[in-house]
């Protein structure tokens, strides 16, 4: 892949024909976490055989350990790479660029990546998909709307009751990462016509992070407050909870990339690929008020 450019925006197309694909067996990475286990529940619902791995997963899988790779991969049709502990993370181009040659060795047709909007840090990563004889599709997600309701950010909301955040007042589209399983299904069973391309999706309402803690207090009946931080201040935070130097670096190199307003605009990826509108973020936390744990 010399450059995307020519392929950053998903061109014109009609939603998926309804006819059923064949089944083919996937191979989902990050299958526990917030986006790999909605794919591989999408890619059961719809017949495929999925492996899902991490390292905890029912297939042993380590981005860092190359040895639990060909295990994962031999037999596997498609892989979806949710790589960790992020896209655009130091080394990452140098590791999935392995693992695409790899996975290519081994007779695996497909590789699908999970990518970020706007992050220039990520990049290199997209690029290092593109290996000889690797068929490619790139998904470039906004920030989830899943965020706020599972993982270390909605922990941390629901333990202090707020959202410490260095989010200023920027507008994101977030994106139910159910539209993300849904794309990356659409992808897999029209391989050929997403192959080499960069699809970018996200939500279909722009709102600040403010907003969003808003939207969740209004629907719990607890109110959260919301409190922007400067990056190297959340930083420090984190480095106190035991993150290492390193990844504390790029973290904070990358909101404050990420979070200047370059993402401020909404993508039509979910519209043109499944041929309807995103998820609502007010149904997101409807449904999530109903299961998470914000109500604790
Ligand atoms: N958060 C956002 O808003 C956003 C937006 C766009 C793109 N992204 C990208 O999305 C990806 C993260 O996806 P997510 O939020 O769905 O993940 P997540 O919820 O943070 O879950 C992490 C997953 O990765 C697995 N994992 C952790 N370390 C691993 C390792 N060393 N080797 C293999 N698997 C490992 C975890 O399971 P185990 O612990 O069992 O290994 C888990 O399944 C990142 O690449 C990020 O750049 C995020």
């Amino acid at each position: 892949m010399t450059t995307n450019e020519q392929n950053t925006q998903p061109t014109q197309s009609t939603p998926a024909t309804g006819v059923a694909p064949a089944p083919v067996t996937v191979l989902v990475t990050g299958a526990t976490g917030r986006v790999g286990s909605r794919v591989a529940e999408a890619a059961l619902a719809a017949g495929h055989e999925v492996r899902s791995a991490s390292r905890s997963g029912a297939v042993q899988f380590d981005w860092y350990d190359s040895a639990t790779w060909a295990d994962a991969l031999r037999g596997a049709d498609a892989a979806f790479l949710a790589y960790q502990p992020d896209v655009g993370a130091p080394g990452a181009a140098e590791i999935v660029g392995a693992f695409a040659r790899r996975a290519v060795e081994l007779g695996v047709r497909h590789l699908v990546l999970l990518s970020a909007r706007g992050e220039d840090q990520a990049r290199a990563t997209e690029d290092a998909l593109d290996v000889p004889g690797a068929r490619w599709t790139v998904v470039r997600a906004s920030w989830f709307a899943q965020n706020f309701s599972e993982g270390p950010l909605a922990d941390a909301m629901v333990e202090s009751g707020e959202l410490a955040f260095p989010g200023g007042e920027v507008l994101e589209p977030f994106i139910d990462v159910r539209d993300i399983a849904d794309v990356v299904l659409a992808v897999l069973a029209e391989s050929e016509r997403y192959g080499g391309r960069v699809l970018e999706v996200s939500g279909g309402r722009l709102l600040s992070f403010r907003d969003a803690v808003a939207e969740v207090s209004a629907a719990v009946g607890r109110e959260f407050g919301y409190v922007p931080v400067p990056a190297p201040e959340y930083g420090a935070a984190l480095r106190e909870f035991g993150v290492p130097d390193a990844e504390v670096a790029f973290l904070v190199e990358l909101f404050e990339t990420n979070l200047d307003g370059r993402n401020a605009h909404i993508s039509t990826g979910v519209q043109e690929i499944l041929g309807r509108a995103p998820r609502e973020f007010s149904t997101f936390v409807q449904e999530a008020a109903t299961t998470s744990t914000w109500k604790q």
